[in-house]
């Protein structure tokens, strides 16, 4: 065991220094010249670049070869750069020049360069030493004094702070430049310059010289919308708008206008200095907000100034809040990077004349007013919208799509929960029986809070502890409560149900309650009022003898009675029933009973909808088989008939839901998130309270 240790280390260590054993890589070609200032030097000054490894000592050595093929060379150490001292080479020469590296695994020579010694002078780079705004012009100062030379040739290049390459100008041989392209106003420019003299080399570019051009009043119009937050209510509103692009804005945008119509009082018009936000305004890179609440404000005008003036205000309605439902299918496509809205264009627009536009929004939930949020607005034809940006995994991100009119309506078009990436879900938030029968009973939970899904909630798994049935129950609509009729379960027994949400990432942790069945005799009458209680108390003994009267007549006939009436009670919502049921212990009769004997209770009962050839079957059933078994056979019937229904209902949501999706989630997403936004809701100044401060 030791002895194959060492062999493999042996052989790790092998194929280690075996790699490492690798010469070095050549140096670059040595870029050469005599460096002037205020007077030129006389000694060659070389340097390179290198890829080395900073674990291996590499030296180098700067070498040369006269035109008399005398070849000499120095030691420069470590150093990236050498010199060749005046004494070694003759002027206006050729002089040959290499590099190489050496490390204790071999050595590397680089390309040769061939040079004139006499054209090797490189003057200092020019300083800029006076410039004008309007038109922009520099001007800078010649440096061939020392030399004694003519000014050779001079570049010019430039580029506003927003772009990042140069635009590059050959003048020759100026000593002023002045900026012959449009101008953008109020733009910061930068320029730098590099010059040769008669002969010899170029300077190195000169240090940036930045100009702001003159400023403007700033054109074009703010983009104005609301952020309301996950869920959305208009306290939680606030007014946010992008920031002007430079193109625009012209110069330095000083502050913002900003006013609130009111719904009821004085409108507020809010003047915030970008200087003094007196905590009103809150800005990032991109985007600002007025941290000012929009409760019964019925519409904002924002608008930008500069020293030179403001832009033309933009409105935006505030819509009143309301639940508002999803009519339309939206898509989303999402990933940490990319964020991918589609959706069909409607056949039927509200009001195609007035519709101008869409705003595609996306809302990270749960996040406070101005974070994890953005829109745009895109032409009325488009269908596809993708936002480039950093989509944090397992977050719900509401992405909103809203048509908005020519006077800044905007109509709440569809509503999606996406996720970048989906996670294991959390627990459910509580998991009760609400009732316990003998063979059933009925399973409750809250949905966990979409801020803690991690994932969309696909279905949820129920089962019962040492019976290998697992069911499913729709997750949609995802906010709201669920129950759960368990069947198969038998009188008077121990269960233990867990439950467990389930997303694209797989199950959640489970939940589990246990509760005892009750007995066959034991009755569970769970009536809502007492007078209900009574009524019925009074009617048995006119109920029972009704049915004993039918069992000793009618026996075999209830076919026909019970098909005389397609509503028949649903079983499983009524207490008498099952109250019947077990008194009589004879099924056939009691299934009867409404027919003979009309009573009052009976209206309380809920009535269920049953189609006719369930209903024969029913009788027919019951007239063949064992009244236990028709009794289980019947229920199970009518249950059935009740989960198609319910089941048809659930795909119907589900349908719905596809379009919908996460709409409600959020809308119904109640506390917690109210939580989370109630600091904001407490803090931030109403317009009323901005009036009076
Ligand atoms: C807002 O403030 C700026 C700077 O103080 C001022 O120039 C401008 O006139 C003000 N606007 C209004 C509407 O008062
Ligand atoms: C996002 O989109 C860009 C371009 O469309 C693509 O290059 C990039 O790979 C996408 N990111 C991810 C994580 O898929
Ligand atoms: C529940 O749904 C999942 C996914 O659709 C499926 O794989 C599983 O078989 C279903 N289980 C039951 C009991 O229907
Ligand atoms: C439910 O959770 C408990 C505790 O985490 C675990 O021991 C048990 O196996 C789980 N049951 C199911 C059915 O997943």
């Amino acid at each position: 065991m030791a002895q194959g240790w060492i062999l493999s280390i042996l052989i790790v260590s092998m194929v280690i220094s075996y790699a490492a054993a690798d010469p070095p890589d050549p140096p670059s070609k040595p870029e050469c010249h005599i460096p002037c200032d205020d007077s030129c030097g006389v000694d060659i000054h070389c340097s390179w670049n290198h890829r080395f490894d900073p674990q291996i000592l590499t030296n180098y050595s700067l070498h040369w070869e006269t035109a008399h093929s005398i070849e000499d060379r120095v030691n420069t150490g470590t150093s990236l750069s050498g010199f060749i001292d005046r004494e070694h080479f003759s002027m206006n020469s050729e002089l040959h020049v290499w590099v190489q590296a050496e490390s204790k695994h071999g050595s590397a020579k680089s390309q040769v360069v061939v040079f004139d010694t006499g054209d090797l002078t490189k003057p200092p780079p020019p300083l800029i030493t006076r410039s004008y705004e309007d038109p922009l012009e520099i001007s800078w100062s010649s440096i061939c004094n020392e030399p004694h030379l003519s000014l050779g040739s001079c570049d010019v290049r430039f580029r506003t702070q927003a772009e990042k390459l140069w635009h590059e100008d050959e003048i020759g041989a100026q000593v002023t430049y002045e900026f012959s392209g449009p101008v953008q106003a109020g733009v910061v420019y930068e320029f730098q310059v590099r010059c040769s003299c008669a002969t010899g080399l170029i300077s190195d570019w000169s240090a940036t010289h930045r100009i702001r051009s003159s400023e403007a009043a700033p054109t074009g119009q703010i983009d104005v919308w609301k952020d309301c937050g996950v869920p959305a209510t208009n306290a939680d509103c606030v007014v946010t708008w992008k920031k002007l692009p430079t193109s625009q804005a012209h110069g330095q945008i000083l502050g913002y206008e900003v006013t609130l119509f009111s719904k009821h009082t004085t409108n507020v018009l809010v003047n915030i200095s970008v200087a003094e936000p007196r905590g009103l305004l809150m800005c990032d890179e991109l985007k600002c907000y007025l941290k000012s609440s929009l409760k019964s404000v019925s519409s904002a005008s924002v608008s930008a100034y500069n020293a030179r003036g403001a832009t033309v205000p933009s409105y935006l309605a505030i819509p009143t809040p309301g639940k508002v439902r999803s009519e339309h299918s939206i898509d989303v496509r999402m990933n940490t990077e990319n964020l991918t809205v589609s959706w069909a264009l409607p056949s039927q627009l509200p009001d195609t004349k007035s519709f101008k536009e869409y705003v595609v929004q996306y809302k990270q939930a749960g996040r406070l007013l101005g974070k994890g949020f953005n829109w745009i607005r895109v032409n009325k034809s488009c269908t596809t919208v993708t936002f480039k940006g950093h989509f944090e995994r397992y977050r719900p991100y509401q992405v909103s799509l809203f048509t908005v009119t020519h006077d800044q309506q905007s109509h709440h078009f569809s509503s999606v929960i996406g996720y970048s990436c989906h996670g294991i879900p959390a627990k459910v938030r509580s998991f009760k029986v609400i009732s316990i029968a003998a063979t059933h009973a009925t399973l409750f939970w809250e949905p966990v809070l979409l801020t803690m899904q991690n994932g969309l909630i696909l279905y949820y798994e129920i089962g019962v502890h040492g019976q290998m049935a697992v069911y499913n129950v729709s997750a949609s609509p995802q906010d709201e409560n669920k129950t759960f009729e368990l069947l198969n379960v038998s009188a008077d027994q121990e269960y233990e149900v867990w439950i467990k949400a389930v997303t694209e990432a797989g199950p959640g942790d489970n939940v589990t309650i246990s509760f005892i069945t009750n007995q066959q005799q034991h009755l569970q009458l769970k009536l809502k009022s007492h007078l209900l209680s009574l009524l019925i108390l009074l009617c048995l003994p006119v109920i029972i003898c009704c049915l004993l009267v039918l069992l000793s007549f009618h026996r075999g006939t209830s076919k026909t009675c019970l098909c005389i009436n397609e509503k028949i009670p649903d079983p499983y919502n009524s207490t008498i029933y099952q109250m019947m049921a077990y008194q009589v212990n004879e099924p056939v009769a009691w299934i009867c009973i409404p027919i003979y004997e009309p009573h009052p209770t009976m209206s309380t009962l809920e009535v269920v909808e049953i189609q006719h050839q369930l209903c024969e079957q029913n009788c027919f059933f019951e007239d063949q088989t064992r009244p236990a078994a028709s009794l289980e056979g019947c229920t199970r019937k009518h249950r059935y008939g009740k989960g198609e229904y319910s089941k048809m209902v659930d795909s119907e949501e589900e349908k719905d839901m596809s379009e919908v999706t996460g709409r409600d989630d959020c809308w119904s997403l109640s506390e917690e998130e109210q939580d989370t936004s109630g600091y904001e809701q407490h803090f931030i100044p109403t317009a009323a309270e901005i009036l009076n401060a």
